[in-house]
């Protein structure tokens, strides 16, 4: 899985269900509808076309539409034509533009449809029409000699002799960071209060307060700055939510350290207060992210980090380069116990392709009140069942457990498991053997120990 669905996996529980068909409305003024029939007639006609892949209904796709299409009739009559493509619908044309990841928003120039320009992920219509601008523009247009440090966030660059290498570097980022904006000085004046005037540095301020500043170095790249910025923009620790998630996700720094805790426990402060003294000295390399357990927004992203409410505080490190693995709970010691077995990631097979054996089991997940009202009904079935062998009721927390069983959707789930009888040998059989003769081999030294 690569990190874009990672991303929309996570945000689509902010989804705008009435998504539906967001570029529909073709009275859009201005905006082409493309297909594989006229995308390339487009392409020879206008010099600069911006075009919108979009995926409906997918987790930003209303609203990404909607700034698209505010630039679009900002932009009206200007040389740059605006269009779009329902990437689902022209899959085929998607796939042969390799259009079907992000960024969604591509610049084709001069008809080359191999080369087009990525378009950052837009905050807002002026995202697109800064980045369109400053594509176009020279880092002249950032010079200044009286700065309004008072901006709520400005990335300034101050540079001694207007050193040519790094002016470039500087405004090839503020090309790609058009939500920030950027100044260029080389007036001492303006740089001399935070205590930096002989150095070519790059100074991130917040409502004129200091932030960090980065020295430059003759072989600093645009992602080293870029990363620079993007990191000392945010606070140390970011809460999650609505408005913060596409920032945390889009960040450069895949590697995350989540708090899962609720701000209303009583030692809330004190944990808060250490994640941010650790998340300080972790900047460029993890990005800190609290997570209120306590809002009700945030299920899925517990669902999907598998976390369960009560078990917060607890932090996750995630790698978000990673695959998400398989993953299991320990095997309850208990677990066959009660009348419901307790099942987890790594026994599910294991009993439910039991092959004498029906197996009925309820998929869960622990902080859904649907799920939790189906537990007395499963209390009372394996009660009824418990002295008959071959019938097993069993549950299993989903939320905690990666379950390979794509039919399994919606929670709570029921899956019945009937019992294929000895002749039967099918594919879960022989996989449940399998793992039987497996456990079989793990246990021989340990006994041959034993016995000597
Ligand atoms: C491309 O073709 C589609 C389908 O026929 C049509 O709806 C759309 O308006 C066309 N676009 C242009 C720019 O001709
Ligand atoms: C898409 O990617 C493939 C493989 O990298 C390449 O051969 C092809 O030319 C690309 N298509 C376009 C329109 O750039
Ligand atoms: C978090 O740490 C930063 C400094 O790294 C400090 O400015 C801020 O006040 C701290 N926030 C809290 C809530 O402790
Ligand atoms: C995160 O994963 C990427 C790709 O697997 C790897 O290159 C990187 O070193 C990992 N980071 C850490 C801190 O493990
Ligand atoms: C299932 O029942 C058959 C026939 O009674 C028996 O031979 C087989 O060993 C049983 N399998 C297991 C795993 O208990
Ligand atoms: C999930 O099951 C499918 C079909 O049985 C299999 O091909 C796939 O490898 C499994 N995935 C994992 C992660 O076990």
């Amino acid at each position: 899985m690569d990190r874009s669905l990672v991303i929309l996996g996570v945000v689509t529980f902010c989804v705008c269900a009435s998504a539906g068909d967001t570029h529909a409305t073709s009275g859009e003024e201005g905006i082409l509808q493309l297909n594989t029939d006229n995308f390339s007639r487009a392409l020879r006609e206008n010099r600069q076309l911006l075009v919108h892949f979009f995926i409906p209904m997918t987790a930003d796709v209303h609203k990404v539409s909607e700034i698209f299409q505010e630039a679009a009739a900002q932009l009206q009559g200007s040389e740059i034509k605006f269009a779009v493509v329902d990437a689902v619908k022209e899959k085929d044309l998607a796939k042969e533009l390799n259009a079907t990841e992000p960024p969604f928003i591509r610049l084709y120039l001069s008809g080359d449809k191999h080369n087009p320009v990525h378009c950052p992920v837009p905050k807002t219509s002026s995202s697109i029409l800064t980045w369109l601008k400053r594509r176009q523009g020279s880092p002249v247009d950032l010079m200044t000699d009286t700065v309004q440090i008072d901006s709520d966030l400005l990335v300034l660059g101050f540079f001694k002799e207007l050193n040519d290498a790094y002016i470039q570097v500087f405004y090839e980022a503020a090309v790609d960071l058009p939500d920030l904006t950027f100044a260029l000085t080389k007036n001492e004046d303006v740089v001399s209060k935070y205590g930096l005037v002989n150095d070519d540095v790059v100074v991130v301020l917040k409502k004129s307060r200091l932030m960090q500043a980065y020295r430059m170095r003759p072989e600093v790249s645009k992602e080293e700055l870029l990363l620079f910025i993007t990191v000392f923009q945010m606070d140390p620790v970011t809460e999650y939510s609505g408005q913060t998630a596409s920032q945390i996700l889009s960040s450069p720094i895949l590697n995350h350290a989540l708090l899962f805790i609720s701000k209303t426990s009583p030692d809330f402060e004190t944990i808060y207060a250490a994640f941010n003294r650790t998340a300080a000295a972790f900047r460029l390399k993890i990005l800190f992210v609290l997570v209120n357990v306590d809002e009700s927004r945030n299920g899925r992203l517990l669902e999907y980090f598998r976390v369960r409410d009560f078990e917060a505080p607890l932090i996750r490190i995630v790698n978000l380069t990673n695959h998400p693995k398989m993953q299991s709970e320990p095997v309850p010691d208990d677990w066959d116990q009660t009348p419901v077995k307790q099942l987890v990631g790594s026994t599910l097979e294991r009993v439910a392709f039991h092959p004498n054996k029906t197996v009925f089991v309820l998929f869960y997940l622990p902080y859904s009140s649907e799920s939790r009202a189906v537990f007395p009904l499963w209390e009372e079935l394996a009660e009824a069942f418990k002295d008959q062998e071959d019938i097993v009721i069993a549950r299993m927390d989903a939320s905690a457990n990666d379950i390979n069983m794509s039919m399994l959707r919606q929670y709570p789930s029921l899956c019945l498991f009937p019992a294929l009888y000895s002749e039967r040998e099918d594919e879960s059989r022989r996989k449940y053997m399998e793992t039987v003769r497996r456990e079989e081999e793990a246990k021989k030294p340990k006994q041959n120990k034993l016995e000597l």
